[in-house]
């Protein structure tokens, strides 16, 4: 029988906390370089677990909604599960309709990483993707660091090299609910610094061309609540909710200014994104439904927000869009950072 306690490699789990000195603990786990809690202390000093998560550590191998986890080789959906090379079509491991998602059946969500090195306030992952994994192209290295430091900051730095040309597109999947599990985490407040989107058809899958956000739902230049024009267009009504990719301003690439704020509904926690990655997916938790609660029940739909920062979905096959490319080559690194700030109010 299955020890639930061990991984499918027959190895147990691997859990690493992070603390700083005002008492800010964030969990990793090497399963799938997840990111398992994140546990700020409020001004009455209780902590608020902010993040969606499982009960125990084996119980991520049964959701699919890819709680914290790390998301690679390409984060989002590569339509037709195909891409380019040499004017060839090459195809990759489809796992959603047809159509590749977070990388492929078995995506880095799904690995044991290696812990390189961690302390007090650090830990390293490294993972290597053999040529062909998942259809992609050549060997891959990939590293994600996580850092917890004195500001409340979760900072996390990818990295990445090839021996053949490839997308790389790495992210992380966590679920904010800033008023703790259990609430409807549309009520909370967000800012979005992003003038376009991409419209999307049903299965996610993008269409040719960014839309301005003016002048409907899908604006969040100035702060409001996700529930305010929850499903209010029909850019929403196909995909149940927020499920589309933003396309950040120039300012955002500025380390010091954010792509986003979000702020419980109660006031008291304000989360601040910042990212050197050219757009943030907002998700609202769309098809959360089933994936298991950290009391051992399940969460509904709606009970968290993701917001991954990326590549716009299906680059490899859209060169025009602007942004810089999301192609690796042999002797070139991918990096890519993103900063979660929490403040207690
Ligand atoms: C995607 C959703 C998908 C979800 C899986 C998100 O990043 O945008 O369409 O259902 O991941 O949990």
């Amino acid at each position: 029988m299955l020890n639930p306690q061990l991984a499918p490699d027959g190895r147990p789990f691997n859990i690493v906390t992070l603390k700083n000195i005002s008492g800010t603990t964030a969990t990793l786990m090497d399963w799938g370089a997840t990111w398992l809690s994140l546990q700020l202390p409020l001004q009455d000093a209780k902590p608020r677990e902010l993040l969606l998560g499982c009960q125990h550590p084996a119980d991520y191998l049964i959701q699919r909604a890819y709680l914290g986890a790390t998301l690679g080789r390409y984060a989002n959906r590569i339509a037709n599960a195909t891409i380019e090379i040499d004017g060839k079509p090459h195809l990759l491991t489809a796992n959603q309709r047809g159509n590749q998602l977070h990388g492929g059946p078995e995506g880095f969500d799904k690995r044991r990483w290696q812990i390189l090195s961690h302390s007090a306030q650090q830990v390293s992952f490294q993972l290597v993707s053999a040529d062909g994994d998942q259809g992609f192209p050549g060997e891959l290295t990939a590293q994600v660091d996580y850092a917890l430091t004195e500001d409340n900051r979760l900072e996390i730095r990818y990295q990445a090299s090839v021996d053949k040309l490839c997308p790389v597109n790495l992210s992380n999947h966590a679920y904010f609910n800033l008023d703790g599990e259990g609430t409807d985490a549309r009520q909370q407040t967000l800012q979005l610094f992003a003038d376009q989107f991409l419209p999307v058809d049903s299965d996610g899958i993008p269409q040719d061309r960014l839309v301005d956000v003016a002048n409907s739902g899908m604006d969040f230049r100035i702060a409001k609540t996700v529930a305010k024009d929850f499903l209010q267009d029909s850019y929403q009504q196909r995909v149940k909710g927020y499920d589309h990719a933003y396309l950040l301003r120039h300012s955002c690439h500025h380390a010091a200014n954010p792509a986003a704020h979000l702020w419980s509904a109660d006031g008291r926690v304000k989360m601040s994104v910042f990212t050197s990655a050219p757009a943030l997916q907002l998700y609202s938790g769309n098809f959360l439904s089933g994936a298991i609660n950290r009391a051992g029940g399940q969460y509904p739909n709606y009970s968290g927000i993701a917001l991954e920062s990326q590549f716009l979905p299906d680059s490899p096959n859209h060169a025009n869009w602007p942004q810089r490319s999301c192609w690796i080559k042999p002797g070139q690194i991918y990096h890519s950072s993103t900063a979660y700030q929490f403040f207690s109010l």
